[in-house]
């Protein structure tokens, strides 16, 4: 059974409803044998066409919102900032109308401003699909953590999930504490104290406790979540230096080791070795990484097909 994605745009979790994110997270895993197919196409968006517009550097999620246009069947359309008119004094919402001007379906964005989609979504025709706004939010960067999440743990309700690192400027947090504590996680932060933010104490009546020792976050949890330090973010100094950070705040085996034996351990990418996160951490059994990744396209697939007109798949 299919049921209606009443929404135009994805501009943040924090706007879904429970049933939204599993009806995306349903839909997407429709969607993930298209992904291991040798002929990796299908028409579900033939005819539709979709333009990434990308106003900070990206890997996997631009690449992967091009992939999943193109394994619909979509014209996917990359706007490079640099050679657009942006560049001769055109304001963004000028640039938007002029895109939305050639009827595109719709738009993805990013930008290092937080409510940059929030403001295109109310002039544009097309749908927007935010792929990161400044520190607010990531939303289908939560929503591939949680389909990863799923497949390995079978369920979301009542998992215990340890989010460390650069909180505060990190839109991934923010997206992940929202999808999180909406399906029932129990979701523990920690970070330097400067690096958590203190507005983040009316999220703890839905699940989200603040520990002061990223020990004391790791300690029993089914899932470890380690953010990369946002260094392009960071406009005065937070922690003293990048090799103090890495002492008392990296993911090393020792640490990992106060987790479940059977913890796995996600980041969004794009990686600091041996600053957030251990080597041999990152290339353990235990890390899921690049199945993170993988499943991003399938993600990316379902929020390009809801919001240009198709239907939740419904479990
Ligand atoms: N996780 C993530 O957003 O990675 P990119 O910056 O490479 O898109």
């Amino acid at each position: 059974m299919e049921k209606p994605f009443r929404r135009r745009d994805l501009l943040g979790i924090r706007d879904l409803t429970p049933a939204e994110i599993i009806g995306i997270l349903d839909t997407a895993e429709n969607f993930r044998e298209i992904n291991a197919r040798e002929i990796k196409k299908v028409p579900a968006l033939r005819g539709k066409t979709i333009i990434n517009l990308f106003f900070e550097n990206s890997t996997r999620t631009r690449t992967s919102f091009e992939l999943a246009a193109k394994r619909l069947s979509a014209d996917a359309v990359n706007i490079s900032v640099s050679t657009s008119s942006l560049t001769k004094g055109e304001t963004l919402i000028d640039t938007a109308l002029n895109l939305d001007a050639m009827a595109p379906d719709a738009i993805v964005v990013r930008h290092s401003s937080a409510g940059v989609p929030h403001q295109l979504a109310k002039v544009s025709k097309a749908a927007i699909i935010n792929a990161g706004d400044g520190a607010n939010e990531h939303p289908t960067q939560a929503l591939l953590d949680a389909m990863t999440i799923r497949e390995h743990k079978r369920k979301i309700k009542g998992l215990e999930v340890a989010i460390l690192g650069d909180i505060v400027h990190s839109r991934v947090a923010r997206s992940n504490i929202h999808l999180l504590t909406k399906l029932g996680a129990n979701v523990r932060v920690a970070g330097p104290g400067t690096l958590v933010p203190s507005d983040f104490q009316y999220l703890v009546e839905k699940g989200l406790t603040v520990r002061s020792k990223i020990e004391d976050a790791i300690e029993g949890a089914d899932v470890v979540m380690i953010l990369r330090i946002q260094r392009e973010r960071q406009d005065s100094a937070y922690f003293p230096t990048l090799g103090e950070y890495s002492i008392h705040y990296g993911l090393t085996n020792e640490r990992l080791n106060l987790a479940k034996e059977d913890a796995i351990v996600l980041h969004p990418g794009p990686m600091n070795r041996g600053i957030e996160i251990a080597s041999e951490v990152a290339d353990s059994s235990r890390s899921l990484i690049l199945d993170q990744v993988k499943y991003g396209v399938s993600v990316r697939m379902a929020v390009l097909y809801l919001a240009t007109g198709g239907s939740m798949a419904n479990g």
